[in-house]
């Protein structure tokens, strides 16, 4: 029997593979200094992991551009504001969904308050998936920016970047796409699907620690100055330097970070060679991640459906979102009767050593859509890589003892 059993790696990862954590303690401990800037050989060293760290991230991305454009921050939230003010000018348009987060409600919100743009909120059907026609018939030539959540962190759709990125291609908007979701979940090719600003978050699918985050910038965006100070290069310059990476990065990078970002690569890949059964060549980093990336979607998915075909089957539980053979992420939302979903999650921790998130999952506007807002959210469930059999019986047993319950309250 476990001490917990953690379902909450839709917030953030746990755990993390070991080599992360042991990279992240030895490179801290031995180049914990400030990377570049005082150029003797510690310095010049951290950098120099730096910099393999945005190469094997561009490959992994399938961005094929130059690496200083793989940028870091101290997370999504931060490149998502970093990228949109940085974007968008008075008067501009923007097409947002329904199905995004607050990192990019919220900053579309005071937009269109502070900026006067004009923003349009595209609907997702009753599963959550948008589609990419209405994103074609909501661009105009005042159209700026187009922002996609890849999945949601409420009910797992999986939107199809590559149909709105082909759409998004047709005009002169910016294609932004927030991975929070699906980096290091599925597969991602941002050449191949036309994506313009890749955000990501590095504590959840990429198996970072918290307090790193970033985007990739293709070449021909240029995203205005929202920070500006210190970059350790070129001192005596009044202005913030225009080159990325330094462009949209300020101050001292997370080494600590980075490092456990660069770990966390190098475990991706090597994970594709180990699982990887066929002859495919996955000399490169970009073709061992890929493998890794297949082989965690079908193992997160497969974990995913046994829990919501157990759930099915429970008198009383209430699934939202994709089911079946749908294009989904491991992210389940659920209710169970009339009882509030907060009370159930404090249920599954205190008598089950469950840890899911229950309540609104910062994205009001898709629990209003799935008509949950008004009951306070969802439970939500959202198993990982390292989620094993045992944690699913005890999903399964924690949830049918609730059901009983609620049924019998
Ligand atoms: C879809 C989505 N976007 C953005 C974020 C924000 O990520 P962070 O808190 O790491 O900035 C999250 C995290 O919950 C998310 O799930």
């Amino acid at each position: 029997m476990k001490d917990n059993y953690y379902f909450d790696n839709a917030a953030t990862t746990l755990p993390k593979p070991e080599p992360v954590y042991q990279f992240m303690d030895s490179f801290f401990r031995s180049h914990g200094v400030n990377p570049g800037r005082s150029g003797h050989e510690l310095a010049i060293e951290a950098e120099t992991m730096i910099i393999e760290t945005r190469r094997m991230l561009g490959e992994f991305f399938g961005f094929g551009g130059d690496p200083n454009r793989v940028t870091f921050s101290l997370n999504a939230t931060d490149s998502m504001n970093i990228a949109l003010l940085g974007l968008i000018r008075q008067g501009d348009h923007m097409i947002i969904t329904r199905v995004e987060h607050n990192a990019v409600l919220r900053p579309a919100n005071h937009l269109e308050r502070d900026l006067n743009v004009s923003v349009s909120r595209i609907s997702a059907d009753d599963v959550g998936y948008v589609d990419p026609e209405d994103i074609r018939k909501n661009i105009t030539d005042k159209t700026r920016i187009v922002v996609v959540n890849h999945a949601s962190n409420v009910i797992g759709s999986l939107q199809d970047i590559q149909a709105i990125g082909r759409i998004v291609k047709d005009s002169p908007a910016i294609f932004v796409v927030d991975t929070c979701q699906t980096a290091g979940v599925v597969p991602i090719d941002m050449d191949g699907w036309g994506i313009d600003v890749l955000v990501f978050t590095g504590h959840k699918g990429l198996f970072g620690p918290m307090g790193i985050g970033g985007m990739i910038v293709r070449e021909g965006v240029d995203i205005r100055h929202v920070k500006t100070g210190g970059t350790g290069v070129n001192s005596v310059a009044e202005f913030h330097p225009e080159e990325y990476p330094h462009r949209v990065e300020v101050g001292t990078p997370s080494i600590p970070g980075i490092a456990g970002l660069n770990a966390a690569q190098k475990w991706f890949a090597k994970l594709g060679r180990d699982r990887s059964s066929d002859a495919a060549d996955l000399s490169s980093h970009a073709a061992a991640c890929q493998a890794a990336l297949k082989h965690i979607h079908q193992q997160e998915n497969r974990t995913a459906n046994q829990l919501l075909d157990a759930f099915h089957d429970i008198p009383g539980v209430i699934i939202y979102g994709p089911t079946g053979t749908q294009s989904r992420v491991a992210t389940l939302s659920i209710n169970i009767g009339e009882l509030p979903a907060e009370q159930v999650g404090t249920m599954l921790d205190a008598d089950h050593q469950l840890c899911v998130r229950a309540g609104l999952h910062c994205a009001p506007v898709i629990h209003k859509d799935q008509g949950t807002l008004e009951r306070n959210g969802t439970v939500r469930i959202a198993p990982g890589f390292f989620t094993d059999d045992e944690d699913i019986e005890q999903a399964i047993k924690a949830v049918t003892e609730i059901a009983g319950f609620g049924a019998s309250s």
